[in-house]
């Protein structure tokens, strides 16, 4: 029974949408069926950006019923919050010896953040504070406190995976022996780029979201405003040209999508009509989502207890790592 580990942060942003569903959520979900599952808010991650306490604690509580909601199971995957482990700092603080300063001014976020303030003719590092600078080395330390294989991320996080794997050689290189696993990405090349609701890639930052637990009646709402073409009700349409087609093949059966398929290609269906079954396909999926969701966000308490269980768990196994990443270095 030697599972490999598969671990994943999930950065508390609030307002979980199908983008997220489909992008991150199911594969991760699905990858904790074979291999041993560690999942973790990483909530200090997020100070780096939100400083608003009221703000941040509901985003926590939001996402983790969000995932909790959408299939995650505690009894199968050590799911937790980052702050709740705390060896995850002492590893950071260790990591941070084996870190070269050139590693860090190479990050994909300093590096940007660099370039806009040069745009804007601001100092270099206005804005810029060392949770941001060092972000790579805490990611490293949650993902090699668990002596994790590999970690799902989206394309966006591959150059942090390199980074880990970096840090964690120069130690293994420093005490000529395996003290701690180098991780590998598991990137989800095969996961399906998903529309938002002007056609564009589904993302925050675009403002064309469909969240995943809005009430039925502003989901329909949306839906309704998706941006169409003015092909008329009797011409044929192209599916694959649809933003609609393309969102309703995420939700649909295989013959459900044929059937549509032919539909669109005969004319006579209008654009109102391949929305009303867009909404009905998307409602069928998430209205058990949303009432699970609703029901586990209103009970703080249970919810709780659930995050102190998962870092219950995690903590001996982050012990064995810092304990013997200790012994290593000569500070036992
Ligand atoms: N940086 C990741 C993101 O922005 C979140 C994250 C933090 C993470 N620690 C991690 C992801 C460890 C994977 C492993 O999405």
């Amino acid at each position: 029974m030697d599972r490999k580990i598969s671990l994943t942060g999930i950065k508390p942003t609030g307002n979980l949408h199908i983008g997220n569903y489909f992008g991150a959520i199911k594969p991760a979900l699905e990858l904790a069926g074979e291999y041993d599952a560690r999942y973790f808010i990483a909530d200090y991650h997020a100070l780096n950006t939100m400083k608003d306490p009221a703000e941040l604690s509901a985003t926590i509580r939001e996402v983790a019923a969000g995932w909790l909601a959408c299939g995650l199971d505690p009894e199968n995957v050590v799911f937790y919050r980052q702050s709740a482990v705390s060896e995850v700092f002492e590893l950071a603080t260790m990591l941070m010896a084996f870190t070269g300063k050139g590693l860090m001014n190479r990050a994909h976020a300093y590096k940007a953040a660099l370039q806009e303030n040069a745009e804007k003719g601001d100092d270099p590092d206005a804005g810029v504070n060392m949770g941001l600078f060092t972000y790579p080395v805490l990611m490293a330390a949650d993902i090699i406190l668990f002596d994790s294989d590999v970690v799902p991320v989206g394309k966006d996080q591959v150059q942090h995976i390199e980074m880990a794997q970096d840090i964690a050689q120069s130690v293994n290189y420093n005490y000529k022996q395996e003290v701690l696993k180098v991780p590998q990405a598991a990137v989800q090349e095969h996961v399906a780029v998903v529309p938002g609701l002007d056609g564009r890639k589904m993302s925050k930052s675009y403002g064309n979201t469909i969240p995943l637990f809005i009430p039925e009646k502003n989901l329909r709402k949306l839906i309704m405003r998706i941006v169409t073409n003015s092909q008329g009700v009797e011409e044929p349409k192209d599916p694959a040209a649809s933003q609609i087609f393309l969102l309703y093949k995420l939700f649909a059966s295989a013959e459900e999508q044929t059937a549509l398929e032919e539909r669109y290609r005969e004319g006579g269906m209008g654009w109102g009509e391949a929305k009303e079954e867009l909404f009905r396909v998307v409602n069928r999926e998430l209205s058990p989502v949303r009432e699970r969701f609703n029901a586990i966000v209103s009970d703080t308490q249970g919810l709780d207890r659930i995050l102190a269980a998962g870092a219950e768990k995690a903590r001996p196994i982050a012990a064995a790592t810092v304990k013997r990443f200790r012994k290593a270095a000569g500070i036992d």
